[in-house]
């Protein structure tokens, strides 16, 4: 049997990770910049986490919800504490795209409406609705389909207004990135969240906060929403949860109230994703990650901005963009395949960086000489 062939792949073989490096399976040593898609947020194979579910495949990796799950409560309470929204509910379930799903569906129960608002250059996932709310018409097939989906464009006040003052009554939610990733890193500006709270709020719709990327620290904050000064009704999370391990969830608001079997998984919330969620929040915490996403974020983005050739550099912590020259598109490229580091990239020609959030000033630094190099290099 063959693997079916939808990913576009880089011919290496990683082996070994520690931190912020990889090893391929000719022993050459990669600078992680990438983080796997911003799932690596404590580190590669971070020896707590390694420990923390060594430990608990011990004792049981897996029961169904239909039995009481201790870890998950151990879960929500820190998670609450941390991202200081204590008096929310977790809904825990297995990807980015399943948080989604699940959070315009509790929406859609919430207030018996249908019509979602999304934004241009969104990325919600590849799964039913989540795909319809994403704005690329390349990943949605004609089954995914529907007519509840308004797009509108990104950081436009006016447009927001004008279609909750036209169909207000029927909107839903609103789903928005507080920094889109796969659109090319787009920071939402906080006076625009604060009129989607606004506007929710007046309306009756729910205002959910996609932190699937965004979220867990990597913005410095522990949502990036979070620098708005408002809250959302939902906060959807995947990626940097489990440091690699799958695990994903919603938090919902105090005045969302569940009934059973609404929403449900098989394999959300179990023993391991549970243990492994913990190990990462209690890293984040005991190593100051946030903090050390600001300082390292501030300054990879005032080094980059010395770099004539980049433009637009943006983000905020350890999510950053830059815009590179026409002439310069193989940088990503030689990056990788001349100096072993990975980087991510959106089209066309932004280069992104979702590095772990423990990532040090010292592999900072090599990443600014070596893109310096680069560059001369492209254009000698
Ligand atoms: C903002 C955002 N939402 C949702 C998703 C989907 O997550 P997953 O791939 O875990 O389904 C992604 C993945 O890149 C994302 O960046």
């Amino acid at each position: 049997m063959n693997l079916f062939d939808v990913y576009p792949i880089n011919e290496i073989t990683i082996v070994k990770a520690k931190g912020s490096y990889v090893w391929d399976d000719k022993g050459d040593q990669y600078l992680d910049l990438y983080g796997g898609h911003a799932v690596i947020s404590i580190g590669h194979t971070h020896p707590h986490w390694v420990k923390r579910i060594e430990a608990q495949l011990e004792q049981i990796a897996f029961y169904s919800n239909s039995i009481r799950i201790p870890l998950q409560q151990q879960l929500a309470s820190r998670l609450g504490k941390l991202s200081g929204k204590e008096d929310y509910q977790l809904f825990l379930c297995n990807s980015g795209a399943e948080a989604n799903e699940n959070a315009l569906k509790m929406a859609s129960f919430h207030n018996g409406r249908k019509k979602v608002v999304a934004f241009s250059k969104s990325f919600h996932g590849r799964t039913s609705l989540a795909v319809t709310a994403t704005d690329n018409k390349s990943y949605t097939a004609p089954v995914n389909e529907n007519d509840n989906i308004i797009f509108l464009p990104f950081n436009d006040e006016k447009a927001l207004e004008a279609c909750f003052a036209k169909q207000g009554k029927e909107i839903s939610s609103v789903i928005i990135e507080g920094i889109q990733g796969v659109g090319g890193i787009n920071v939402a500006e906080n006076s625009f969240l604060q009129k989607i709270r606004s506007l929710c709020d007046e309306h009756g719709a729910v205002y959910i906060a996609d932190s699937v990327q965004c979220g867990y620290g990597r913005s410095g904050r522990f949502f990036s929403h979070d620098f708005a000064g408002v809250n959302a009704d939902m906060y959807t999370m995947a990626k940097g949860m489990g440091n690699g391990f799958p695990v994903a969830g919603v938090i919902i608001a105090p005045h969302i109230k569940p009934k059973h079997f609404q929403l449900g998984t098989t394999f959300g919330g179990n023993h391991l994703a549970c243990a492994a969620a913990l190990a990462v929040l209690e890293v984040i915490e005991e190593e100051k990650l946030m903090g050390n996403a600001v300082t390292t974020g501030h300054y990879i983005k005032e080094a980059l901005k010395e770099i004539p050739e980049l433009k637009n550099v943006r983000g905020r912590g350890l999510m950053i963009g830059f815009d590179v020259p026409e002439e310069l598109k193989d940088l990503k490229k030689n990056l990788l395949w001349n100096q072993k580091i990975f980087t991510g990239e959106s089209k066309p020609n932004v280069i992104r960086l979702l590095p772990s959030l423990a990532l040090k000033k010292r592999d900072a630094e090599d990443f600014i000489d070596a893109i310096k190099e680069e560059i001369a290099l492209l254009k000698a």
